[in-house]
């Protein structure tokens, strides 16, 4: 089990992000607004006493210099654990101040998280409550959301799906149209809409489909087994390297469906803090010498999900 402090200590580290990132909302720099966010991140995990490793991160060491996957974070006193990030889930959000730009973090114990690759991954997700395997990414659209409506009882019409908007996308929204669901389409951010399937009243999603980031991927797995849900993902590896470089990181079978036990299992401690306002939290807020965050954190091992608006004095950062 994880020890529980981590969940309060956890919130530090992406408010700090987070505030670094808020300051340059709007500017256009997606790369100087990553970069602080990074900064802010890996100053803040390197302040936590814990053997902490980085297993899906800002890339692989030769290209990315901070918070690289296999780079070690924290004092290196304390458990080991398996860290899964991204200091500025939305980079475009936030250099053009959209909504939905978080920056998130998860925990697991050491060997919980898949060490997945930086490629994409195919993912589909639903909230809790339904009976396991209704939906399936070999499924077409088609068939998931009409097996989706069925269990919740509702004709098709009511069933919203979550979709990035990309080109690589037209068939499948096409096939959900057809359906007749309706189609929620995101400019960028698929971890918050992955966890928008957990609570369908309040957010009006559904179902999430698509192919995005598999960093992203993990680290929506390790939300939703947190908050409940189910989920399947698959590596998208188009060349050789791409399958050896998987094989590498210990995936044995690069064609997997991974479930989202094995995407994220044990105990799990999700944080994210919202940069710009979106659906799941507000964005950070500036006022005079006052600086506000809002942030959620959720553990497995308990099922917990706590809701931290922080109000602190900007030169105490
Ligand atoms: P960044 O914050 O790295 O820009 O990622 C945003 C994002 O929209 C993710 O949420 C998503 O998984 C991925 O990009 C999709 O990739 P692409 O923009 O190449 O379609």
């Amino acid at each position: 089990m994880l020890n529980r402090m981590l969940t309060i200590e956890i919130v530090r580290v992406t408010e700090a992000a987070a505030i670094a990132a808020a300051r340059l909302r709007g500017r256009g720099d997606e790369k100087q607004a990553d970069q602080v966010a990074v900064d802010a991140m890996r100053t803040a995990l390197n302040a936590l006493d814990m053997d902490g490793k980085i297993v899906i991160g800002e890339g692989e060491r030769d290209e990315a210099p901070m918070l690289y996957i296999g780079e070690k974070v924290g004092t290196g006193k304390g458990q080991r654990i398996d860290i899964a990030l991204d200091p500025l889930e939305g980079t475009t959000l936030t250099a053009k101040a959209m909504p939905d730009a978080l920056a998130v973090i998860a925990m697991a114990e050491g060997g919980s998280l898949l060490h997945s690759p930086d490629c994409y991954m195919e993912k589909i997700a639903i909230g809790g409550g339904y009976p396991k395997g209704i939906v399936d990414l070999d499924a077409s659209p088609q068939e998931n959301v009409t097996k989706l409506a069925e269990a919740k009882g509702v004709p098709v019409s009511e069933i919203t799906a979550c979709v990035l908007d990309r080109p690589r996308h037209a068939e499948i929204i096409a096939s959900l149209r057809e359906a007749g669901a309706a189609v929620r389409l995101i400019t960028d951010g698929d971890v918050a809409g992955v966890i928008h399937t957990a609570n369908p009243a309040d957010t009006g999603i559904d179902i999430y489909i698509g192919t995005g980031g598999a960093p992203e991927g993990v680290l929506a797995a390790a939300a939703l087994r947190c908050i409940g849900g189910q989920m399947q993902g698959r590596l998208v590896l188009r060349k050789p390297q791409e399958r050896e470089r998987a094989m590498k990181m210990g995936i044995e079978d690069p064609d997997k469906k991974f479930d989202l036990a094995e995407m994220a299992s044990g105990d799990v401690i999700f944080a994210a803090t919202g940069v710009t306002d979106g659906s799941m939290l507000d964005g950070v807020r500036f006022e005079g010498d006052t600086v506000t965050t809002d942030t959620v954190v959720m553990r497995s091992a308990t099922g917990t999900v706590r809701w931290i608006k922080n109000r602190g004095r900007i030169n105490k950062r």
